[in-house]
């Protein structure tokens, strides 16, 4: 494994994967973002060639693949409500970016196509858990998107024999998640800033918290074996409510810090319980995840309270 194009790689998962990959035999990592959510300043602990400029931009794609073995894709338009308002930029990113770099990938005869897709957003409102088998109905432009980029990964790999492989993830938390509105993120955010967390419902409503760093595993599997055109659902495999969630977040806090809980009514649109059947990635890709819930609400806490400040300055500077 020599070297690889993530794209994305400034932001919350591309920076995790890029510790993760640093430790692996892997010679040179190149990152394409467009800094639209990520920041180069993030990067800065690391040793890697970075390029500013776009997915959409079919020329760059096609000139920064020409000097790699494999791609990760993590680069995305990844807001599900603003997706709502304007599907047309999140089509764009999302469906034609992915193509522009499948076919510069099938032009220079790379093989290895590491996808991010979604585990929640593609599926739609439907009884957990959630599994390969079923029958993808997206509620959102964003979900649609993946789905097609789905689609076209699956379809390089059978006409063009490439190794393309779309990895549906959960709800992804860990370090370096500063930007993120995802819930571990945005509460302890709000508990570094002495507010309430808001739930809106009652706090029954389930998802499946998996570590960034068992996602950044399953990346690293997918870039070896056979795997052309697979799709693998991933998560902890565990249904987490609101309210548990909290529960844990309360003792990784401990008493310093006062955590207040405002319910308000219910999101229309939000998805009541989700969680994933990982058993298919078990079986084939030889993913497990290993980071309990109480272990990376930890790590993830004291990444927060030693780097919070840093990274909000970052984010105040731009
Ligand atoms: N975080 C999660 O819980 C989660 C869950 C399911 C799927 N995913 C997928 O994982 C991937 C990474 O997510 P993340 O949480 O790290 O998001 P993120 O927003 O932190 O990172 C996305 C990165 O892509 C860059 N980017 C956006 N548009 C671009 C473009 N047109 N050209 C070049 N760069 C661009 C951004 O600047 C950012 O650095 C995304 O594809 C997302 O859809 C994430």
């Amino acid at each position: 494994m020599n070297r690889i194009l993530i794209t994305g790689g400034c932001g919350f998962i591309g920076l995790n994967l890029i510790a993760y990959l640093m430790k692996k035999p892997v010679s040179d990592i190149v990152v394409l973002d467009n800094l639209s959510t990520g920041r180069k300043e993030n990067l800065h602990e690391f040793d890697v060639e970075f390029h500013e400029g776009d997915i959409r931009d079919a020329t760059l794609v096609e000139k920064l693949i020409s000097s790699v073995d494999s791609v990760i894709h993590l680069a995305a338009d990844t807001r599900v409500m603003e997706s709502i308002e304007n599907p047309d930029y999140n089509f764009d990113v999302n469906v034609v970016g992915t193509y522009n770099l499948l076919r510069a990938a099938r032009n220079k005869g790379i093989e290895r196509f590491v996808f991010a897709s979604t585990g929640g957003a593609i599926l739609g409102d439907i009884d957990p858990p959630v599994h390969e088998g079923i029958v993808p109905r997206p509620i959102s432009p964003y979900g649609a998107s993946k789905l097609f980029a789905e689609g076209y990964c699956s379809a390089f790999a059978g006409s063009y024999d490439m190794r393309t492989v779309a990895l549906r993830f959960s709800n992804v938390y860990g370090p370096r998640s500063y930007h993120k509105g995802s819930v571990v993120a945005a509460f302890y955010k709000r508990i570094i800033n002495g507010l309430p967390l808001i739930v809106y419902g009652d706090g029954t409503q389930t998802r499946d918290y998996v570590y960034v760093d068992d996602i950044c595993e399953a990346i690293y599997l997918s870039l070896s074996g056979e795997h052309g055109g697979k799709v693998y659902q991933l998560g902890s495999g565990k249904e987490t409510s609101i309210n548990e969630l909290i529960k844990e977040i309360k003792e990784v806090v401990g008493k310093d810090y006062n955590v207040d809980v405002q319910y308000e009514s219910f999101r229309k649109g939000e998805i009541r319980k989700n969680y994933a059947d990982i058993s298919n990635a078990k079986r084939t890709l030889g993913f497990d995840s290993k980071v309990k819930l109480k272990d990376g609400l930890r790590r993830t806490w004291e990444w927060f309270c030693t780097n919070y400040h840093r990274y909000a300055e970052t984010e105040r500077q731009h």
